[in-house]
């Protein structure tokens, strides 16, 4: 009997690892044409999205997800909190109209009461808990406790000191609610709730968070992040802010708490003091989330510990208020057209298959036009390229100038060349793309044939016709040969000099 006891107690611990990690998306509806329920729930079939979030507790919405199979995350408003958090009845009957109702069609497996409930509206932060325990029994009476978590999403920046990951705690102002609301989600067996936003962190650190570290992209090995007390070794900032949150609590001396990422994800679109916030980085940002979440590689302080995340967000909320970024941070236009095709391979996993082929080679951004200039006359000449789109009266002369018809051949060099390393760089003039530069009638070469407007909710299916498969005419070996024959041009003619 006493060792079943102590077997428990050492079962219940730790963070455990019984269940592996899914990725869902939230859906906010602050859309000037938002899709009915019936269009939402359309395209989260064609995408494979099995986990939802919503900001309420929607009806028509929850009828629209009956029967799906999706599992559904409801919200309590802010604005509902107080009312609430001060009155069972409230909460009781807030449960049987957006709960009780619904299930079990709609498969509703968390209430989120409340969002950044202590950074945003601080003045409800006293009866926050409370709110949790009153949902929480009215679940518990329909026998709905053992299903339906209960729980509260924090903003990170409720951790202090969080690099190190060991050093960090919660603001200590929040203790009178933090301990108790610890408590509950321990003894409910519910999870924490946590935004993790590694662009704010990346944009506020004022150049001290490499870019890379922000889009899990590989570090240089000095680059790489160490927590001195631990010696854990931290490769993207997702990790040192979930690791930074298991500290917090094991600080307060809570273990056993999983960790639900309720929102993540990164803006395609900012003003212009917001110039990371791109298609490329939006788009490196999600696909390596995804891989790293659904591959269950968990934390550096919690190895194979599932963190579930839900991607912020579903579709473009043009009617947010804020910078340009506040309305960019979808995968979906309101009308279903992806902003970006996500690089994730495999089929059955969320958001569909491998389109990490679909690269381009473009001019870069800024580059003198003499160099373009040259490396455009290469690659017709040289570098063999097909230029005859780019004469007058053909479909890609339009817009007539150095960079878009330099981007053209850049591109064509780099698809007829297989896309080998190296061979998107004329002297650096050159940078890769997964953005499809074609334009009108104007189609790339590696371009599926979609010019960027994917209409249909087959739009992450694999690309099926593309020129990269063409044989090279030339064996390269890691550089364009632009940059050797430059090199080559020059030596020449100081020989001749
Ligand atoms: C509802 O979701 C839970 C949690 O993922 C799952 O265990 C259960 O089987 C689902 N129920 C239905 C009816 O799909
Ligand atoms: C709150 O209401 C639930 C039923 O919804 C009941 O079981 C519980 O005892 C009540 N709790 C308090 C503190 O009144
Ligand atoms: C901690 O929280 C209090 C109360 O919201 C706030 O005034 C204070 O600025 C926070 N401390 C830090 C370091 O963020
Ligand atoms: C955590 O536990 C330790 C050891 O039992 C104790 O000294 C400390 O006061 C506890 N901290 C909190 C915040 O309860
Ligand atoms: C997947 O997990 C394994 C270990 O479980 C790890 O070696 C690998 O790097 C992970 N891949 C990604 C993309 O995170
Ligand atoms: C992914 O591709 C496979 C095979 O091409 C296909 O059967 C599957 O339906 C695709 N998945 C999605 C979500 O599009
Ligand atoms: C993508 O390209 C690489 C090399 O060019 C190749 O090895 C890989 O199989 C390709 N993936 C798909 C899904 O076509
Ligand atoms: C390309 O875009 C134009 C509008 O910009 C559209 O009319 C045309 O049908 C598109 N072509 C393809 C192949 O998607
Ligand atoms: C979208 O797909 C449906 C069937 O899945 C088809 O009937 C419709 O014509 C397609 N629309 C476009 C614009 O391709
Ligand atoms: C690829 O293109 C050829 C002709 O250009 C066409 O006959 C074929 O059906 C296309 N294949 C696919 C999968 O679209």
């Amino acid at each position: 009997m006493a060792v079943v006891l102590l077997l428990l107690l050492l079962v219940a611990s730790a963070v455990s690892a019984d269940e592996d990690s899914f990725i869902g998306v939230n859906v906010g509806t602050a859309v000037s044409d938002m899709p009915s329920p019936t269009q939402v729930v359309a395209l989260l079939k064609a995408q494979n999205i099995r986990h939802v979030r919503l900001y309420d507790a929607d009806r028509a919405m929850l009828l629209a997800l009956a029967n799906t199979g999706i599992r559904v995350t409801v919200s309590v408003p802010n604005e509902q909190l107080l009312g609430i958090g001060q009155s069972n009845a409230t909460a009781a009957n807030w449960v049987a109209r957006n709960v009780i109702a619904h299930v079990p069609a709609t498969n509703i497996t968390a209430i989120a009461v409340g969002s950044e409930v202590l950074t945003t509206l601080p003045n409800a932060a006293p009866v926050l808990v409370s709110a949790l325990k009153f949902i929480h029994s009215a679940l518990v009476a329909s026998n709905l406790d053992g299903q339906i978590k209960v729980s509260t999403p924090h903003s990170s920046s409720i951790i202090l000191d969080s690099f190190p990951p060991s050093q960090a705690f919660f603001n200590r102002s929040w203790d009178p609610v933090m301990v108790p609301l610890m408590k509950f989600l321990q003894s409910t067996r519910s999870y924490f709730m946590l935004n993790v936003y590694p662009y704010y962190d990346y944009m506020q650190s004022n150049g001290v968070i490499p870019l890379d570290y922000a889009l899990f992209r590989p570090l240089p090995p000095n680059k790489e992040a160490v927590d001195a007390n631990t010696l854990l070794h931290y490769t993207n900032v997702f990790d040192a802010v979930v690791d930074a949150a298991y500290f917090a609590m094991s600080y307060l001396n809570f273990t056993n708490v999983p960790i639900v990422v309720t929102e993540s994800g990164w803006p395609s679109k900012g003003d212009s003091n917001e110039p990371d916030a791109t298609i490329d980085n939006a788009n490196t940002y999600n696909s390596n989330l995804i891989r790293h979440v659904l591959n269950n590689t968990g934390t550096p302080k919690h190895p194979g510990i599932a963190v579930s995340t839900y991607i912020y967000e579903l579709y473009n909320e043009d009617s947010r208020p804020g910078p340009v970024s506040e309305k960019n941070w979808g995968l979906f236009n309101a009308n279903g057209v992806p902003v970006y095709v996500l690089h994730l391979t495999g089929a059955g996993t969320v958001l569909a298959n491998d389109t990490t082929n679909q690269t381009f080679c473009v001019a870069k951004e800024g580059s003198d036009p003499k160099m373009l200039q040259a490396a455009l006359d290469w690659a017709c000449g040289p570098g063999k390229v097909d230029c005859s789109p780019l004469l007058q009266g053909q479909q890609c002369y339009e817009p007539d100038n150095v960079v878009a018809h330099s981007t053209y051949a850049f591109n064509a060099y780099f698809q007829s060349m297989a896309k080998s390393p190296g061979t998107c760089d004329f002297k650096g003039v050159a940078t890769i793309t997964t953005t499809d530069p074609s334009h009108g009638s104007c189609k790339f070469p590696g371009s599926s044939g979609r010019n960027g407007t994917l209409t249909n909710t087959t739009s992450l299916a694999p690309s099926s016709n593309s020129t990269s498969s063409d044989s090279p005419p030339l064996h390269i070996h890691n550089v364009d040969p632009f940059t050797i024959s430059v090199i080559g041009a020059l030596l020449t003619s100081t020989v001749f000099l």
